[in-house]
């Protein structure tokens, strides 16, 4: 039988989020500084490194994967770690959040390597506002990305959009529509106080999802649905298409309950929560053994047994992470 990953609360640890990169070719306001200097090479797990994580992972009981960044399709090489995850016994869900700015050149290539679903940030539909959210992307490669992921068959396409108030509150609808007229789930997400980013006043801009939802069932009645990707979105349908509408809500919902995630951050450590400090080295246990897969599977069950009841944000900056969503795995 598998082994199963169960934490001090009964939780059962199955989805792992992994970030390859801390690199990203967008600087999104709520993400990352203008000016970010990225981890030096050596401090950041080689793809060898990361596969033997993945590998270590399935045979614990993980059957959920989703390779994040930064943005994960920016780094070198990316491509064969997708493929040889692709093959790992007992990974039945096999995911990919991303910007959407390489998906012209590796959709299909992704779908070919046994992705089964992706998940792509949108937050406006406005060229200008894009340029001014994310900084550097440019909107069209982005929704040319869309298309690829499209047209290369993903099981399931998720939006994700961060909403903030004053900025982009007023494209709810919109981006409603853009992903009902594709086919397309949809996810907004309240925004989590990761890292100090000047020139950004969360305070300020927090929208919670109750106000989201409310813009949305004045146009669309939702109803509440029981179904679950095995992550934090909280899901609506709409009576006339198969659109799902997802809630993120670290702030007004929390969902630490059901928690059955870890994330293995850019620089091999074990988070055990994204709103907590604590983490376990495991690049320090592989660089010392190298090869050596049951202590490393060691260490991730020992790790396990300190994972926190639940993360402690608040929307008024009192507690704040000092990591960058980009170094962590958003
Ligand atoms: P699926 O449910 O598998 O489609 O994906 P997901 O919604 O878990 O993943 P995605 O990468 O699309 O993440 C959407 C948002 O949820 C991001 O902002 C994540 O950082 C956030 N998120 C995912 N897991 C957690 C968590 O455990 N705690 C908090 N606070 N946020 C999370
Ligand atoms: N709060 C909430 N979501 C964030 N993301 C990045 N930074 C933050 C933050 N501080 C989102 C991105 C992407 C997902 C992986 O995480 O928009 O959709
Ligand atoms: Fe890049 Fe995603 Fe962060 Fe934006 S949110 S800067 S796309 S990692």
């Amino acid at each position: 039988m598998t082994e199963q990953l169960i934490d001090p609360f009964g939780r059962h640890i199955t989805y792992v989020r992994l970030s390859v990169t801390d690199r990203c070719d967008f600087r999104c306001v709520y993400c990352m500084d203008e000016e970010m200097t990225f981890l030096p090479r050596q401090q950041v797990l080689s793809l060898e490194e990361i596969h033997q994580v993945a590998r270590a992972l399935t045979e614990m009981g993980v059957t959920k994967i989703r390779l994040t960044g930064g943005e994960p399709l920016v780094r070198k090489e990316v491509l064969s770690l997708f493929e040889r995850m692709g093959s790992l016994p007992g990974l039945n869900d096999f995911c990919v959040t991303t910007n959407g700015s390489q998906l012209v050149r590796y959709a299909q290539a992704l779908r070919a390597a046994g992705v089964n679903r992706i998940n792509i940030s949108l937050d406006t539909l406005h060229a200008p506002l894009f340029k001014e959210l994310t900084r550097t992307g440019r909107l069209e490669q982005v929704l040319e990305g869309i298309e690829a992921a499209r047209t290369a068959g993903f099981e399931r396409i998720k939006l994700n959009a961060v909403i903030l108030k004053g900025r982009n509150d007023h494209e709810v609808i919109e981006l409603v529509d853009f992903a009902r007229e594709r086919g397309l789930d949809i996810s907004f997400i309240e925004e989590m106080p990761l890292g100090q980013i000047s020139e950004h006043d969360r305070e300020a801009t927090y929208c919670s999802s109750d106000d989201v939802r409310a813009m949305i069932q004045q146009v669309y009645p939702l109803m509440p649905s029981s179904l679950t990707t095995g992550g934090p979105s909280r899901y609506w349908k709409m009576a006339d298409s198969g659109t799902r509408i997802g809630f993120i809500s670290p702030h007004s919902h929390n969902f630490c309950g059901e928690c059955n995630r870890i994330r293995i951050t850019v620089e091999g450590k074990l988070l055990l929560c994204l709103g907590n400090e604590n983490a376990v080295d495991l690049k320090a246990v592989m660089r010392r053994y190298p090869g050596d897969l049951e202590r490393l599977k060691h260490t991730i069950r020992e790790a396990i047994t300190h994972k926190p009841e639940k993360h402690h944000f608040t929307t008024d900056g009192s507690v704040q992470i000092v990591r960058f969503m980009n170094t962590t795995g958003g």
